[in-house]
């Protein structure tokens, strides 16, 4: 985990300046040099970890060519901070109606430059035989309640695979959370979702209760950064004493919450066993 902060850290700013043409240079570079070790930077049969590498949309169409042309699966597609926009997300998309991509288990797409257009481009490989990850990276690209609908619409599909989804660092506000916790509790197949982290949205106080309830027994929530107050904290509380919430933990920091509801967020929490970071 140290090494994937401090790649995290060191990614570049968000202009990339790698020609289109040296960008499939790059990807063809990548695939060309097999190996095992995923602790940086790899390419395997299975596991593609190419965090940094700045491939860009011109890569990225490259790759999926590539492996199209090989008949190649993949497991792991991780291409974090890559300068991946909405051209990206549709060659994704068109790779998935070839089947090629049903055993990717988790999809890193995070710190890219997808925003909503992309999102809803990438929403598009989320069907039966497409693209149906069990972790799925969407943090820091720009992504609002527009982008969530999309994602919200292919819930029926994703639901049965899909375990741990990240939004962090993006502008999703309460319209956005309730659409994606409407979804989840609309199809309630598979395992549920155990994590889901929307630190740094811009959620208010209308969807935490809804979203603690949608989410799996012994899950995750992790709202901190968001504009919640004491009506959104005072609703989780009573829907955690009505029984209705039965996460492993919640976490709250830096919202904006006052200390009577945090004390009684706090009490509900004790009484229901759930772990709460409010500070
Ligand atoms: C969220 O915002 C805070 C404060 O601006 C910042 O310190 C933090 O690194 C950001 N990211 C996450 C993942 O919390
Ligand atoms: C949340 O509710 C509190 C009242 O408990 C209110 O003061 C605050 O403005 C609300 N926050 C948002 C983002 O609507």
């Amino acid at each position: 985990m140290l090494t994937l902060a401090l790649l995290a850290a060191a990614a570049p700013t968000p202009s990339n300046t790698v020609q289109p043409r040296d960008q499939v240079a790059k990807v063809n570079e990548l695939l060309a040099q097999e190996t095992g070790n995923c602790m940086r930077r790899c390419t395997t049969f299975e596991k593609l970890h190419w965090w940094g590498a700045s491939i860009g949309d011109a890569g990225c169409v490259e790759l999926f060519r590539k492996l199209v042309s090989k008949q190649q699966h993949v497991v792991n597609l991780l291409l974090g901070s890559n300068f991946l926009g909405p051209e990206c997300a549709d060659a994704i998309a068109a790779t998935s109606k070839t089947g090629l991509l049903r055993k990717v288990s988790a999809l890193g797409l995070s710190r890219n430059q997808l925003g909503d257009a992309g999102v809803s481009l990438l929403a598009q490989a989320f069907h039966r035989e497409g693209l149906l990850p069990v972790d799925l990276y969407l943090s820091k690209n720009s992504i609002s309640a527009l982008g969530l609908s999309a994602l919200a619409s292919r819930m029926r599909h994703l639901k049965p695979r899909l375990t741990r989804l990240h939004l962090v660092d993006n502008t999703i506000d309460d319209d956005g959370a309730l659409l994606l916790a409407r979804a989840l509790t609309a199809h309630r197949g598979g395992r549920g979702l155990k994590l889901l982290n929307l630190n740094n949205n811009s959620l208010g106080n209308s969807s935490v209760a809804p979203l603690a309830k949608a989410l799996a027994i012994g899950g995750e929530l992790s709202l901190n950064g968001n504009r919640i107050g004491d009506a959104g904290a005072n609703e989780l509380t009573a829907a955690i004493d009505e029984g209705l919430v039965r996460l492993h933990t919640i976490s709250l920091r830096r919202n904006s919450i006052s200390p009577q509801a945090q004390a009684s967020l706090r009490a509900a929490c004790t009484r229901a066993a759930i772990k709460i970071n409010l500070r």
